[in-house]
């Protein structure tokens, strides 16, 4: 398995990782075992990066992690884990809190739940207005000096939030979606990140399934978080399918397969960019990690951008009230 480290002061870690969010909520029924399989699967292939969300199930996505690494070696593993977002009975999302005494309390939880005494990588979800981005970070740097958490990460900032963390304390990477439809952090985020030392873990880079050349029709209105998602929908679906058929002209020619492609530009965007994947079966993992052995060669990289233009995507990443939450997006 290759590897590439997060940014100046953070861990080395698999180039790619694994994001565990649907096996536990969001993208509709998942195995409990064959969830647990995957993320054998992943160890064994030598995936050490592995992100949950102490939201992610109400803690059930973290309890599911902690199965997993029974019997295994927990220094094998490089955990990252978001806090911050507050749930419903009914499974909806009420509000953000970054205060310092939730956070504390929240870590308290989650090293219960993952049965370890640290969390490698710990990070606010979303930014919350009430609370400075600085208070949040010195919180989590409190909890680094304890030796609770080892690495202080961030998820969907802008540039000018990131360079006030980082200010504060070091920031091993920002968690951000980015992909061949999804290229917003070009212009300024992913500079500023790569000024300040700050890697980058892309979620998204198969825009959640969107791009991955399974998705079909038929999957958009069953009861998942994604048929809420504006480039899931209407006229928006069938223009950001037609992108995917033009990206599988290019792997067929290639002899690959439409996710391995998506997967291998975003390995291309350079080293300090590790793709998060959020695969939920074994042959879906086994698909991913192929895109490792994926060379794209100068001209294949003009044919995707051809075939895909930056901003080629119908439709926005997220609904209007997601989208309000994201620093990322604010001008
Ligand atoms: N910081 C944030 O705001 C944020 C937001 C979202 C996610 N995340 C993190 O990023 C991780 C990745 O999630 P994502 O939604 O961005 O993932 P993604 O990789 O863009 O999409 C995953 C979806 O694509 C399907 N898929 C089809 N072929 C696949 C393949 N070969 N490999 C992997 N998946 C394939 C998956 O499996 P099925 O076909 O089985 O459904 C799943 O439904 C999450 O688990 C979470 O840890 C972070």
């Amino acid at each position: 398995m290759d590897t590439r480290t997060l940014g100046a002061t953070g861990p080395r870690v698999s180039a790619l990782g694994l994001g565990l969010m649907g096996m536990s909520d969001l993208y509709g029924p998942a195995s409990s075992a064959e969830s647990i399989a995957t993320i054998h699967a992943a160890l064994d292939a030598g995936v050490t990066l592995l992100d949950t969300g102490d939201w992610y199930g109400m803690g059930a996505n973290e309890m599911l992690l902690r199965d997993a690494l029974k019997g295994r070696n927990r220094d094998d593993a490089v955990i990252s884990v978001k806090f911050g977002v507050l749930r419903d009975p009914a499974g909806g999302v009420n509000g953000i809190d970054n205060r310092p005494a939730s956070i504390k309390n929240f870590l308290t939880y989650t090293l219960r739940r993952l049965g370890t005494d640290h969390v490698d990588i710990y990070r606010p979800s979303r930014l919350s207005p009430e609370v400075p981005i600085e208070e949040v970070v010195g919180t989590i740097a409190s909890l680094v000096q304890a030796g609770y958490v080892r690495n202080i990460g961030l998820s969907e900032v802008g540039a000018g939030t990131l360079r006030r963390a980082a200010a504060v304390h070091p920031i091993s990477d920002l968690q951000i979606e980015y992909s061949l439809i999804s290229r917003g952090i070009e212009d300024e985020i992913l500079p500023t990140a790569r000024e300040l030392g700050v890697g980058v873990t892309a979620y998204g880079v198969l825009s959640r399934g969107l791009i991955s050349g399974h998705w079909t029709k038929d999957k958009t209105g069953q009861p998942d978080f994604r048929s809420h998602l504006p480039r899931f929908s209407g006229d928006n679906l069938d223009r950001n399918l037609a992108l995917v058929e033009e990206l599988r002209r290019i792997a067929d020619a290639k002899d690959v397969t439409v996710a391995q492609v998506a997967i291998a530009w975003a390995l291309s965007r350079g080293t300090d960019v590790v793709p998060l994947i959020g695969a939920r079966r074994r042959d879906r993992l086994a698909e991913a990690l192929g895109a490792l052995d994926v060379v794209l060669t100068t001209d294949d990289l003009a044919a995707i951008e051809a075939a895909v233009p930056a901003d080629a995507a119908a439709g926005a990443r997220y609904d209007p009230s997601q989208m309000a939450l994201l620093d990322s997006e604010r001008a």
